[in-house]
């Protein structure tokens, strides 16, 4: 049997960033991947993050490429009733954020991994967990045919939403709280210049629209899309149509399109597992919660997380000491629930749910108020930005 002090479960941003920072501080670990490195490595999701993430990244060390090619925003437009409001980040906030994709994040964490000898294992499927709740738990898993155990000290749960870790929790041991939305993101990447340089946040009668990008030559955009729809119901000539009829016409007139060089539809979910601790099992990132991409605090929240492990855990190998690991899950749930709120209010203020103007009238006045009250937009720039590490 293999032995290491910390067995991770996931090679995504969550479980490398983990393995990095435990690396720099001399702690071991073996992280498992139940798919191939291509495949993590292509998978398009995030692109904006907060000064903590980007903070967390350098301290890991893979910060130089992000910080020579990432595109710093200082503010970004909220767009409804024929008016354009721009949130002032920086003015309001006094912070920025940063555009750079998840997968150039994955790229540069996996090469900084390799390059320092750190053991990963991709295609490890059917991972097991054993005494989660003694001292010396086990995690075995299958590779190219063959089963192997690790015995560890502490197990770090970066598996994702679909992941094994949480459900090897018992049920008794976890409270579940969920809120599903009735409509999913349609997400284009294409080679082609964002329509303007910074994000576009667009209510529209048909629906919301969302305007990002990767780069100066790559856009990511998105637009609200029904839940049972598929790609297929998408080519890009509608997907194109779409986003232009929801923008305000100047922006229109001026989008570039181009072929899809990714297409895909993602659900919409509010999700948080708690507390995101069993014995010696520690949730972290998607594994134990999930935000709806409004406000894109996801990947933000996961380096948040490990932000906090990574430091309990040093604790505990320095100097023997579990405190910190005692306080893991209510000092991440309390960051945790506040952007669960902030995702779940810019999407309730941002989507089209129904037909009734009730709900419509609403949020326009909430959106006029937005525009109308340097408070409120000082509200919604704070929390965009990230809140303060308490
Ligand atoms: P994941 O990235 O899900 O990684 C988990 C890893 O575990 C995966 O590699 C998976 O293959 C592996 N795994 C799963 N099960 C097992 C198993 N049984 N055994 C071994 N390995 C396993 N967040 C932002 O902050 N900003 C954004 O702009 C943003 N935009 C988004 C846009 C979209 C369309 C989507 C879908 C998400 C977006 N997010 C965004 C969310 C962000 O991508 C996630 O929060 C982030 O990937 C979480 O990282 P993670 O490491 O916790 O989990
Ligand atoms: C993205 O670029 O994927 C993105 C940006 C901002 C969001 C959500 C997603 O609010």
């Amino acid at each position: 049997m293999q032995s290491t002090q910390v067995v991770i479960i996931g090679a995504g941003p969550s479980g490398l960033m983990l393995s990095r920072l435990l690396h720099q501080e001399g702690i071991e670990s073996i992280v498992l991947e139940r798919r191939t490195r291509g495949y993590v490595e292509a998978r398009i999701r995030a692109g904006l993050l907060e000064r903590g993430t980007v903070e967390l990244l350098v301290k890991a060390g893979v910060g130089a490429r992000m910080l020579r090619e990432g595109l710093v925003h200082d503010g970004f437009e909220l767009a409804f009733d024929g008016r354009i409001h721009r949130i002032d980040l920086k003015g309001l906030a006094g912070e920025s954020v940063t555009v750079y994709g998840q997968t150039e994040i994955q790229k540069d964490l996996a090469q900084a991994c390799e390059a320092s000898g750190a053991t990963l294992v991709y295609g490890a499927e059917d991972v097991a967990f054993a005494d989660l709740d003694e001292r010396r738990p086990r995690v075995s898993y299958t590779c190219a045919g063959a089963r192997h155990e690790i015995a560890c000290e502490l197990v770090a749960g970066c598996d994702g939403y679909h992941g094994a870790s949480r459900q090897a929790i018992p049920r008794e041991a976890i409270r579940l709280h969920e809120r599903i939305y009735p409509f999913g993101w349609l997400g284009v990447l294409a080679d082609v210049p964002p329509v303007s340089q910074e994000l576009i946040y667009a209510v529209h009668e048909r629906g919301f629209a969302l305007c990002s990008m990767r780069s100066r030559t790559r856009s990511r955009y998105y637009v609200q899309c029904a839940l049972q729809d598929s790609v297929e119901d998408w080519p890009d000539s509608r997907f194109w149509d779409e986003i232009r009829s929801r923008l305000p016409a100047a922006y229109a007139q001026r989008m570039e399109t181009g072929p899809s060089i990714e297409k895909s539809i993602a659900p919409l979910r509010s999700f948080v597992a708690e507390p995101m601790r069993y014995g010696r099992l520690f949730l972290v990132g998607d594994a134990a919660h999930i935000v709806p991409p409004t406000g894109a605090k996801g990947l933000n929240l996961a380096a948040a997380d490990v932000r906090v492990l990574h430091e309990a855990m040093v604790s505990y190998f320095r100097n023997g000491s579990s405190t910190l690991l005692d306080g893991y899950s209510t000092r991440a749930l309390g960051r945790v629930w506040k952007a669960t709120r902030f995702s779940w209010w810019f999407t309730m203020l941002t989507h089209r749910f129904s037909e009734e103007t009730f709900a419509r009238k609403l949020q326009i006045a909430e959106l006029e108020y937005l525009a109308e009250s340097s408070a409120a937009s000082r509200t919604l720039a704070e929390n965009y930005v990230g809140l303060r590490f308490q």
